[in-house]
């Protein structure tokens, strides 16, 4: 199998959930702590060791090549060292037809090998940088799957926020490095949902993705949605497995204002230089 070196970062969403804020400035490019969402995602992906990531923009979304420019970067040796020799590529989606689309437009950039989709609007925190998109990584090599997804245990009340999982096999998904998935099912009705193992923001896919997304009709919201592009595959014979998220390591979704404060509250509270005096002022602040 060909050793894993590119990442698809879709960014195109207009930010709906996150309007005024996202008017004019993309839901990527907000702040959280002192940094924008996509450079936390960025930094994810290069301490997995890719090499190579394509980031998919629509209009209004020009900010985020020019954060990452050069020019920018002459205060920010932090970002730059992250960075190291990993390239950034630019493409778009002129016309917003769904996640499957979005991804799909990655399909010259990939080429005939493995690759990693991070979304733009949700950060993953572990106690090792990359280690989460590592461990997808691994378990898509030792499974010789055709894709491998990450996944977090929701509330039932939110299923239907999310891709939902139904497990092959009834066991304890959250000790096994890995389980093995027979269906998905695209933001289901807390009576449809399978399970509560929502789809978590990672994938890791072959390149036969993009046959599937060709063939991916609308589906949930009239848009062509990747949950329905995998369980294209799923239903042609391919192995799909699901590797959780597990103690320590936690998902921000920025996509939502409540989930984009806890977000913005918890980095703030690790903030190296301010973090303290934060948090002093937000315990003050709980107790007047
Ligand atoms: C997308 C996917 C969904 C997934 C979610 C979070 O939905 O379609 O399956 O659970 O991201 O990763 P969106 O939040 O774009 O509506």
């Amino acid at each position: 199998m060909k050793r894993l070196r590119k990442a698809v970062i879709p960014a195109a969403g207009i930010g709906t959930r996150l309007l005024p804020a996202t008017k004019s400035v993309p839901k990527e490019m907000l702040p959280v702590g002192r940094k924008p969402t996509i450079q936390y995602i960025i930094e994810e992906i290069c301490a997995a060791g890719i090499e190579q990531i394509l980031i998919i923009t629509s209009q209004h979304k020009r900010t985020i090549e020019d954060h990452f420019d050069l020019d920018q970067l002459v205060n920010d040796e932090k970002l730059l060292e992250h960075l190291g020799d990993v390239r950034l590529f630019y493409t778009r989606q002129s016309n917003p037809k769904g996640l499957a689309d979005a991804i799909g437009k990655a399909e010259h950039f990939v080429g005939d090998e493995p690759f990693v989709v991070c979304l733009g609007d949700a950060i993953i925190q572990s106690q090792s940088p990359g280690s989460v998109l590592r461990r997808l990584i691994e378990a898509f090599t030792i499974k010789r799957a055709s894709a491998t997804i990450l996944f977090q245990r929701v509330d039932q009340q939110s299923v239907s926020r999310y891709g939902i999982a139904q497990p092959k096999s009834r066991g304890d998904t959250s000790t096994a490095p890995a389980f093995e998935i027979q269906d998905l099912i695209e933001k289901p009705s807390i009576q449809e949902a399978p399970s509560n193992l929502a789809v978590t923001a990672r994938y890791v896919f072959t390149p036969e993705l993009f046959d599937y997304i060709r063939q991916t009709p609308p589906g949930r919201g009239g848009e062509i949605q990747i949950t329905d592009s995998i369980r294209l595959m799923l239903q042609a014979g391919h192995s799909v497995w699901g590797v959780q998220l597990g103690e320590g390591e936690k998902r921000y979704d920025i996509g939502n204002y409540l989930s984009y404060f806890e977000a913005f509250f918890r980095f703030s509270l690790a903030d190296e230089e301010f973090g303290q005096d934060f948090r002093q002022y937000a315990e003050q602040m709980l107790r007047d």
